[in-house]
């Protein structure tokens, strides 16, 4: 019996060895074959620190946890590199705020440092996030901010942190957060929002983002806009199926307007009531992927939530996601479990799922297995360059 075993056994590993092999034997050949593979790997290989993380700590910290703090900035933005074939030249500059933040429950807030507007493929006019035009090689682009990323770290969280050991059940994995956040300062985000009025649980509509510019002293309105990430959603109702851009252009022959009294009153106002009662309903808004990523079929977003609660409906992943590869994305975080070991847990190949990826990768992010995704093109207008999209009488949304 024994020595039977031992014939398994030897079998056993002399397969193994033999398929170990012919994997390796397999990856060189495909290099040697794609020679833009070899660049791209080493593209990928140089890669590891494109992300400059600043931390600034005011009086809640001590320095022990700034520089603990900055830590899980860069090992997420490292996780980040291991998945998107990001460009060498441009790195991302990502400004950590360790600050209470009003809300109790928000662990962290992110906005991307300033949005661009270029001219997708399909010719129509989208906000770019400073991080993704730093991608394109585009001869003329807008001036680009000092950082791309800023985020807001709440200091009343309970967080854990890489050496500390054991991770308790009420604490949360910073890494896990900021891998997140990060993500959102990609443009992982929607501009469908309900700041043009005060309370987002009191909101009747919501609207994409607007921009005003400056004319003789006075602001004019200069158009709804959505940002790239909404080029690819749609909105699902009982038998109909439609493009964020649609409703974009519904809200734009909306009458100039300097308030957001005169919006509210519009008859347009209409069609931000129906993108609220979608963003509220369950499984009405997808992102559909482009046809170049892996991922065939629609991702649902986040629209269990009732009343709209600004910064999670729409722009996390649903529910559904949460026990699989994409769990990063979906609302809320995960606590009491560090990042590693979750990944670990569900043996999954990177804490970004799949479907994450093939969302960044619809966006113009370029990947291995995807390195050249379609260029967008720059637009020039006096009056977007160099200004923020407004929202409301506010830069609040974007700019804070
Ligand atoms: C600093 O970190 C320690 C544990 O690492 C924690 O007990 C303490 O509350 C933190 N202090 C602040 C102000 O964040
Ligand atoms: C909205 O209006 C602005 C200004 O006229 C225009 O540039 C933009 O393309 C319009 N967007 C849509 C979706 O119609
Ligand atoms: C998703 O929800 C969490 C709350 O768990 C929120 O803090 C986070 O900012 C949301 N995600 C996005 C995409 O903003």
């Amino acid at each position: 019996m024994k020595s039977q075993l031992t014939i398994y056994a030897a079998l056993l590993l002399f397969i193994l060895t033999f398929t170990q092999f012919n994997v390796i034997t397999f990856a060189i050949d495909l290099t040697d074959d794609n020679s833009y593979k070899i660049s791209h790997n080493k593209r990928q290989s140089a890669q590891s620190d494109l992300f400059k993380v600043v931390v600034n700590c005011n009086t809640y910290a001590v320095k022990n946890n700034c520089s603990k703090i900055k830590d899980a900035f860069i090992t997420a933005g490292r996780e980040i590199s291991k998945v998107l074939t990001l460009n060498p030249e441009e790195p991302i500059y990502v400004y950590v705020i360790y600050k209470k933040l009003d809300r109790i429950k928000t662990l962290a807030r992110t906005t991307p440092g300033i949005l661009m507007p270029l001219i997708s493929e399909d010719k129509k006019t989208r906000l770019y996030p400073q991080a993704l035009v730093k991608q394109f090689p585009l001869e003329y682009h807008s001036k680009y901010t000092k950082y791309d990323i800023v985020s807001k770290v709440n200091t009343d969280i309970n967080w854990w942190f890489k050496g500390d050991g054991q991770i308790k059940p009420n604490q949360y994995d910073l890494v896990l957060v900021a891998l997140h956040e990060l993500i959102n300062g990609l443009g992982f985000k929607s501009s469908w929002t309900s700041k043009a009025e005060s309370y987002s649980y009191e909101a009747t509509g919501l609207t994409p983002i607007w921009y005003y510019y400056d004319y003789h002293w006075s602001y004019k309105f200069a158009g709804f806009f959505e940002t790239i990430f909404d080029r690819s959603i749609y909105f699902l109702s009982k038998n109909t199926k439609a493009k964020s851009y649609y409703y974009v252009s519904k809200l734009n022959s909306t009458k100039p307007f300097t308030r957001t009294r005169e919006l509210i009153a519009s008859k347009e106002w209409v069609n931000a009531k129906y993108i609220l009662e979608e963003a509220t309903t369950i499984n009405s808004i997808v992102f559909e992927p482009l046809k170049h990523t892996e991922v065939k079929g629609p991702i649902y977003l986040e629209t269990s939530l009732k009343p709209f609660v600004e910064g999670v409906n729409i722009i996390n992943l649903s529910q559904i996601y949460k026990n699989s590869a994409d769990f990063l994305m979906t609302y809320p975080f995960i606590k009491g479990y560090t990042l590693e070991s979750i990944v670990k847990n569900g043996k999954y190949k990177s804490p970004i799922g799949p479907k994450t990826i093939a969302i960044l990768e619809s966006m113009g992010y370029s990947t291995p297995k995807h390195p050249y995704p379609t260029l967008p093109s720059f637009v020039f207008s006096y009056k977007y360059l160099n200004n923020d999209p407004y929202v409301g009488s506010s830069d609040y949304y974007w700019l804070n």
